[in-house]
């Protein structure tokens, strides 16, 4: 059994090491090798190989399934950049500020034929991981078009919010791990139960994300805090915020919405806080992480097998980046 540090070394062995793209045209292929390099948790991949180590050593097979996955993701991030306005990834430009809009969704667009390749290389029957790649990858652009919905509407539900998340962001870890578990042989109940696990962590772990977006550093993000507020996204603090708050805090709140001056951030940031929606959404990560637990002793392999994908959830729920 390999722990989260051991694998995410060896998965950035192998995966930078040899990346697939080719030299030319480098104005579409740099831009990729550029974000790739810059790291990132490699949190999904690592969920898939964990999951395949449940059943036994890692496959070959869930190496190509987890570079897959990070390559999808990685495309999900350059065309969420672009859609968020975001000038930061990973501490650095974002594809589109450094290389330009049109290079950004043609970069993004080949990585995600290149994830594709990735799965044609594993050995095993594919059509259940190729479905449920192909549904995931589909929730993901529905979520997505949710997310930039939601910019514009002042109705949204925190049931909508939950759905919306569930599908940019939940259905990719829950993915990850249910493959690994695929090609690792698990049975169908277990298979399940693992994608169980990857949906209340993801929940738990885009409700961090827009916590973190919100009161997080850019210096330890490395991505530009307050953009959410910025663009008006619908978050679980904002949505808290105008349900706690009073009339008259209401009516700041909307006043805020409204405008785009420069301590728009800041006055938002003292109304989460004095809603003490800052204080709910802490308590939803751990609500939708308690849950994720349940569900991972609920897999049917012995707890010693599980002890890595634990620790794993456990600093995805405390991580400051
Ligand atoms: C960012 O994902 C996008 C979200 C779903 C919140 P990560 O926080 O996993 O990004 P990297 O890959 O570690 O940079
Ligand atoms: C990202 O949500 C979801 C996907 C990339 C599919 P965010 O827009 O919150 O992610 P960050 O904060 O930019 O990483
Ligand atoms: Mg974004
Ligand atoms: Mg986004
Ligand atoms: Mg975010």
């Amino acid at each position: 059994m390999h722990s989260f540090t051991e694998l995410t070394t060896e998965f950035e062995n192998r995966f930078v090491s040899a990346l697939p793209f080719p030299q030319s045209p480098n104005t579409l292929y740099d831009p990729c090798r550029y974000l790739l390099q810059l790291g990132g948790k490699r949190v999904r991949p690592v969920l898939c190989l964990m999951a395949n180590e449940l059943m036994g050593d890692v496959h070959e097979d869930a190496w190509h399934a987890a570079a897959a996955i990070e390559l999808l993701h990685n495309f999900t991030l350059i065309h969420d950049d672009i859609m968020d306005k975001a000038p930061l990834r990973r501490g650095f430009a974002t594809i589109h500020e450094k290389y330009g809009m049109a290079t950004g969704i043609l970069s993004g667009d080949v990585m995600s034929i290149f994830a594709y390749q990735q799965l044609a290389y594993i050995k095993q029957p594919l059509t259940a991981v190729l479905q449920l790649f192909n549904k995931t990858a589909i929730e993901v652009c529905e979520g997505q078009q949710y997310d930039m919905d939601f910019e514009q509407r002042d109705d949204v539900s925190i049931d909508e919010y939950l759905h919306m998340i569930t599908l940019k962001t939940s259905v990719l870890l829950a993915c990850s791990l249910k493959m690994g578990g695929l090609l690792g042989g698990a049975t169908e109940g277990n298979t399940d139960r693992l994608y169980s696990f990857g949906k209340n962590l993801g929940i738990a772990f885009q409700l961090q994300d827009d916590y973190l977006d919100a009161f997080g550093h850019t210096d330890k993000l490395g991505k530009q805090n307050g953009g959410d507020i910025k663009a008006n996204k619908k978050t679980y603090l904002l949505l808290k915020a105008i349900t706690n708050a009073s009339a008259e805090q209401k009516q700041t709140i909307e006043t805020l919405l409204e405008n785009d001056d420069d301590d728009k951030v800041a006055s938002m940031l003292n109304m989460f806080t004095t809603t003490k929606a800052d204080i709910q959404c802490r308590e939803a990560v751990q609500h939708y992480s308690d849950l994720a637990f349940k569900c991972l002793e609920d897999v049917a392999a012995p707890s010693k097998r599980k002890q890595h994908l634990h620790e794993l959830a456990s600093y995805l729920l405390e991580r400051d980046k």
